[in-house]
């Protein structure tokens, strides 16, 4: 998200508005010819869809495997290249961004993964039809900052969101986080540390090296450029 669009997002502090609180802003953003194209062939085939209910990873992908769900995957390049790198496990990825979804299924097509799906949703709703142990890890990387004090509480990351990822991860499941922001890692650290059931694979109030299997993104990639440092933090289901 650019800066421009989180300066123009509503603030309203009134508590009947906490309650609805999103983690992002629906951007307007034209599909390009491919994505419509990848949309129209894939999304029969790959999509998931809130009205079929609670879903079992095991129906969904025909067998019992190691499952990764990722929020907010964006253009999808990084959740493409794990999925190709990874034919023995399974990946579910959850964007709310229509242009993402539509790149995400190009993308697929193109390396002709078969052990993905994708949900076009907020993560939220999604993660209520999870069922409980189901998810071998959650992937959230470089999660909208929401840079201002004042719009820290539409950050992803607060404890309610960390004990419905507890529900749905396996014991010894992973909830792996990455951000560019600073003072967001802070945050997700502070979080995650006063959970109760989660450990931090790094040691207390350590971050992880980036590990090998999480690919480079063009965003992350940009920020590099930039000099932006990257935060890695894992947090185990004890
Ligand atoms: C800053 S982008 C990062 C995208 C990608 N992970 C990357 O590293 O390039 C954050 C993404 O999360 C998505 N997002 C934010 N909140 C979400 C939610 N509650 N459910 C699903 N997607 C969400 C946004 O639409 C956006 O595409």
């Amino acid at each position: 998200m650019s800066e421009h669009e989180e300066n123009n997002a509503p603030a309203n502090d009134k508590p009947e508005y906490r309650r609805g609180i999103k983690s992002f802003v629906i951007r307007a953003g034209r599909l390009t010819k491919g994505q419509e194209g990848a949309l129209e062939r894939q999304w029969p085939v790959m999509g998931l869809e809130l009205q079929q209910g609670p879903i079992n990873p095991v129906t969904v992908f025909g067998r019992d495997s190691h499952v990764v769900l990722e929020i907010g995957y964006g253009m999808g390049q990084s959740l493409v290249k794990m999925a190709e790198a990874a034919p023995e496990k399974d990946f579910i990825g959850v964007e709310v961004h229509l242009p993402g979804v539509g790149s995400l299924l190009n993308l697929a097509e193109d390396a002709g993964v078969t052990n993905l799906r994708t949900y076009k949703e907020d993560a939220i709703e999604v993660l209520k039809l999870i069922p409980d142990n189901s998810i071998d890890t959650v992937q959230l990387f470089f999660p909208d900052p929401w840079h201002k004090k004042k719009h820290h509480k539409r950050r992803i990351v607060q404890g309610e969101f960390a004990q419905t990822l507890r529900r749905i991860l396996k014991p010894g499941g992973v909830f792996h986080m990455a951000t560019d922001w600073e003072n967001y890692a802070e945050h997700m650290m502070e979080v995650m540390e006063v959970q109760d059931g989660y450990e931090n694979v790094a040691g207390k109030n350590e971050y992880m090296p980036r590990p090998e299997h999480r690919p480079l993104t063009k965003f992350e990639n940009r920020g590099k450029l930039r000099g932006h440092g990257v935060w890695d933090l894992m947090f185990r289901k004890v």
